[in-house]
């Protein structure tokens, strides 16, 4: 990794985005930007399985309404992630805390898409009976620590970089 590091860093397109004083800014504006949109569609998703927000509005409806958002703006992370890692590959590729983060990112997204799966094929499955409230609440205690675990290690890569 360190020697592709290397590579990637004296390549053209990453000698661009680290001589261009605006591009490093504005991707990662757009990052939280899109880190906002994700974390708060899944975020208020799992508050209503908790029945702590939106009572009244049934959950199906919420998850209509906010889970499909999550998966173009994830493809924007990927976009402003990757160019932040071309600027800066050692910043992150060197960095196991960046691997944390990817960690939690796969299992986010496969919590997420069960979620938004198991609701579309049956509207009521997380409220059948009391092993499915359960494990509902239980999923979105998980969902809610692990989107909360990827800002932390987003925000942490800057304290943990390689020298
Ligand atoms: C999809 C793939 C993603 C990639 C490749 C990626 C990559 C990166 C990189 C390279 C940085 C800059 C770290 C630094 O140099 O300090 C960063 C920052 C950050 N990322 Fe991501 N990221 C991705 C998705 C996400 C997601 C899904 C979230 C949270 C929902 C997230 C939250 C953050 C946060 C909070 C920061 C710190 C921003 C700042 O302090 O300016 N990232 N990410």
């Amino acid at each position: 990794m360190n020697e592709f590091s290397r590579w990637l860093a004296a390549t053209e397109v990453s000698h661009v985005i680290q001589t261009t004083t605006w591009i490093i800014p504005t991707l990662q504006t757009i990052h939280i930007l899109s880190v906002a949109a994700v974390f708060s569609a899944a975020i208020l998703v799992d508050l209503r399985i908790w029945r702590l927000l939106d009572r009244d509005a049934p959950l199906p409806e919420l998850a209509r309404r906010f889970l499909p958002t999550i998966w173009p703006v994830l493809l924007i992370l990927l976009v402003t992630g990757s160019l932040l890692i071309v600027g800066e590959p050692r910043r992150s590729l060197l960095n196991s805390t960046f691997y944390l983060k990817m960690a939690l990112l796969v299992v986010a997204i496969a919590l997420t898409a069960g979620l938004q799966r198991t609701i579309s094929s049956s509207p009521n499955f997380w409220d059948r009976d009391l092993a499915r409230r359960v494990a509902g609440r239980f999923a979105a205690t998980v969902s809610i620590l692990v989107w909360c675990g990827i800002l932390f290690a987003g925000r942490w890569i800057a304290y943990t970089q390689a020298g």
